[in-house]
């Protein structure tokens, strides 16, 4: 019999520094009521200058294992989703294996932007599904402040900080990942990324004066895309599950901007009391923002256990993801 996996345990963790819209019509020439108005965004954390982002993702981690009561040395494998790594490389996840003594897992990156959670997910679930591991600790995790222009009001709005992490492994027959889709528009990579500080333009002088290390981002295009996809993607895996969009009892979305997080609800039908937003609280944290939402549901005690939930996720790549799950926890 195959197994039934999930997750059985997760942790979050965002930086005690807040940076309000307020705070930002210092910096740059925005107000409060544009970026509410075209994002939903109000605040945003930001790390403290000794964090980065394996420490955000120990911090999540650690109550992650304590949710799921599984020890360290138990977890077979570390998967990190970041786009604002400690390094190029090594990976994260070898930091994240080392500091929180899991001796016995194996360690790797996996880039997929903001669908990263999503994926690290779906990986992991397969590879406890095949009997290979039994516990798998996924991150998302972002220091996006220290790859944000802060001199331009297109993007520096966008962003913040934080970590999301959880426990994979097997649960109760009939229970966790119920639907799986992936997918990739590599013909979209410039509508959002890092264009140097790699192989293709390496850090220089010039890079660095330029911003070239920082995010460039085309936000009709990605707008367009995310409109486009997330209501898509969340019906293709939602199929695959066997259900239909009226048995999900929750969609938690990846929390880039209030418009989008709205156009997916409307697509697949979904009044909004059912859709977890926390957008106004920490803007976009990319491959963190999925496990956070996640996080503070279980903290109202909104999920239940066999509530069909919908992981909702896109992001550079361009990339998406989506994965039904049933609650098992
Ligand atoms: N404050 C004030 N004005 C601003 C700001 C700002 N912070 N930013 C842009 N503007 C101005 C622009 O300069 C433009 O002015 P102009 O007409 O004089 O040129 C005007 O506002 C309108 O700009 P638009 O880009 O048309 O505004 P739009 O309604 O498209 O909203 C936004 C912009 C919020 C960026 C939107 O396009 C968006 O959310 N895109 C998706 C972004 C996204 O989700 N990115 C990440 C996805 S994946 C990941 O998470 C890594």
């Amino acid at each position: 019999m195959t197994r039934s996996v999930g997750i059985l345990g997760m942790g979050c963790y965002v930086p005690e520094k807040v940076l309000t819209n307020f705070d930002l019509e210092k910096i740059v020439d925005t107000s409060d009521s544009w970026i509410q108005e075209r994002t939903g965004i109000k605040a945003r954390h930001i790390a403290a200058d000794d964090e980065a982002t394996s420490d955000l993702a120990y911090n999540a981690a650690i109550k992650a294992l304590a949710a799921a009561n599984v020890k360290p040395e138990d977890i077979d494998l570390i998967i990190v989703g970041s786009a604002s790594n400690d390094h190029n490389w090594p990976s994260t996840a070898c930091i994240l294996q080392n500091r929180l003594g899991c001796t016995h897992a194996a360690a790797f990156d996996l880039i997929a932007g903001c669908s990263g959670f999503v994926y690290n997910l779906a990986v992991a679930s397969q590879m406890v599904k095949t009997g290979l591991y039994n516990h798998v600790l996924i991150v998302g995790a972002e220091t996006l402040s220290r790859i944000i222009n802060w001199k331009d009001r297109n993007t520096c709005v966008l962003f913040g900080d934080g970590a999301g992490a959880a426990v994979v492994g097997e649960v109760e027959e009939g229970y966790g990942v119920l639907g799986i889709d992936l997918g990739a528009d590599g013909s979209g990579m410039k509508a959002l990324y890092q264009p140097s500080g790699g192989s293709r333009e390496p850090a220089t002088h010039e890079t660095i004066d330029k911003a070239g290390h920082t995010i460039h981002m085309n936000g009709p295009e990605v707008f367009k895309f995310a409109v486009k996809i997330m209501g898509k993607t969340a019906l293709n895996s939602i199929e695959k599950a066997g259900l239909t969009p009226e048995d999900i009892d929750w969609l938690i979305p990846h929390q880039a901007n209030l418009r989008i997080i709205n156009s997916a609800a409307k697509r697949l039908k979904m009044p909004m009391e059912k859709v977890w937003v926390n957008v106004d609280k920490y803007a976009n944290t990319s491959a963190a923002s999925i496990p956070i939402a996640m996080c503070e549901a279980i903290e109202a005690g909104a999920l239940k256990k066999g509530d069909n939930i919908v992981l909702d996720g896109f992001g550079a790549g361009l990339t998406w993801a989506s994965i039904v799950l049933k609650w098992a926890l």
